[in-house]
């Protein structure tokens, strides 16, 4: 009987592929993320692994998964797989997987919530209320900027960007899109700069790699309006931090949601004092149907591997 290791603990149900193809998963009593030794040796002991983003699965540890022999899959229980070395995978012959589409909805609505709640300086304004500042309602208290009719600029034109932009059209928004290759769809805009120049809101969906890390750094920053709001669900190194918490300090850019940061769980201290954001701890996925699919994907992808088959969802 094969070996599976499921690094972190997943939703009821989330493991039932495994467990209907007759596969009882080694599960860890805890549910942390696991050091770069214990993945690896972790990936010389088991034929497959299903992980977390929160692991990261580099040359090393394929390397000792590779000497063990065993390990023929790694399942990534996210659609991004930053956290993983795909090519250093490929060498050894271990097939990676994702989770694409199941959760591309539950990001949009997170996005679309940030969009929202960034605009209208939602965090501030509750954490007003619930600290006892909120003393009068005032017609010049937590003016935020309208949504409705605005233009919004997506950056990247995948799944989860076009899943925004069905929204946004509920909103009357103006939608502009941005990608590397001409999608010959309405709204495109070759030139980043000059999408970043005309949008009121700006959010990002593009995968982490080496053309998109800092994509939106100080100078992309200083292209968009003062007025601007800046939303990230998509990778935190693909915005520039510090560079961001500067614009929000000299108020040259008008707010920020973001869902994701570049030395998760740790967010930068000058964007957590920085004004007009709101924060969330990565839960775009976060909720119960969705990622209980995402773990179902991911163990799906497993026993078709281990059955000689091809993986069902394939990083390349
Ligand atoms: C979450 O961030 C994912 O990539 O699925």
């Amino acid at each position: 009987m094969p070996s599976v290791l499921v690094t972190r603990h997943v939703p009821d149900g989330g493991l039932e592929p495994l467990l209907s193809a007759g596969i009882e998963p080694v599960v860890r009593a805890v549910d942390t993320p696991l050091t770069g030794p214990e993945l690896a040796r972790a990936a010389a002991e088991h034929d497959a692994l299903v992980v977390l983003l929160t692991d990261r699965v580099d040359a090393d540890v394929l390397a000792a998964g590779a000497r063990g022999g065993r390990l023929r899959v790694v399942a990534n229980v996210a659609v991004g797989y930053d956290n993983i070395d795909v090519a250093a995978a490929r060498a050894h012959g271990i097939a990676i997987t994702n989770t694409p589409g199941v959760l591309t909805e539950t990001t949009a609505d997170l996005a679309f919530m940030l969009i929202l709640a960034a605009s209208r300086l939602c965090s501030s304004a509750e954490a007003d209320l619930r600290g006892g500042r909120w003393t009068s309602w005032s017609i010049l208290s937590y003016l935020g900027r309208d949504v409705t009719g605005a233009t919004l600029g997506i950056v990247g034109h995948g799944r989860i960007g076009r899943a925004v932009a069905r929204r946004a059209k509920g909103f009357a928004m103006d939608v502009l899109h941005h990608a590397r290759q001409p999608t010959g769809e309405p709204g495109y805009v070759a030139d980043l700069d000059e999408l970043l120049e005309r949008s009121d809101i700006v959010s990002v969906h593009v995968p982490l790699g080496p053309a998109t890390h800092h994509l939106i750094d100080a100078a992309r920053l200083r292209r968009m309006k003062p007025t601007a709001v800046l939303v990230n669900t998509a990778r935190g190194s693909v915005v520039d931090e510090e560079a961001l918490a500067i614009a929000l300090e000299e108020g040259r850019l008008f707010a920020a949601g973001l869902d994701v940061y570049e030395h998760e769980p740790v967010v930068h201290p000058r964007l957590l004092a920085a004004p007009r954001t709101v924060l969330l701890p990565h839960i775009g996925s976060a909720s119960v149907e969705t990622r209980t699919l995402m773990a179902r994907m991911a163990c799906a992808n497993v026993v078709a591997v281990l059955a000689g088959d091809p993986a069902l969802n394939p990083v390349t």
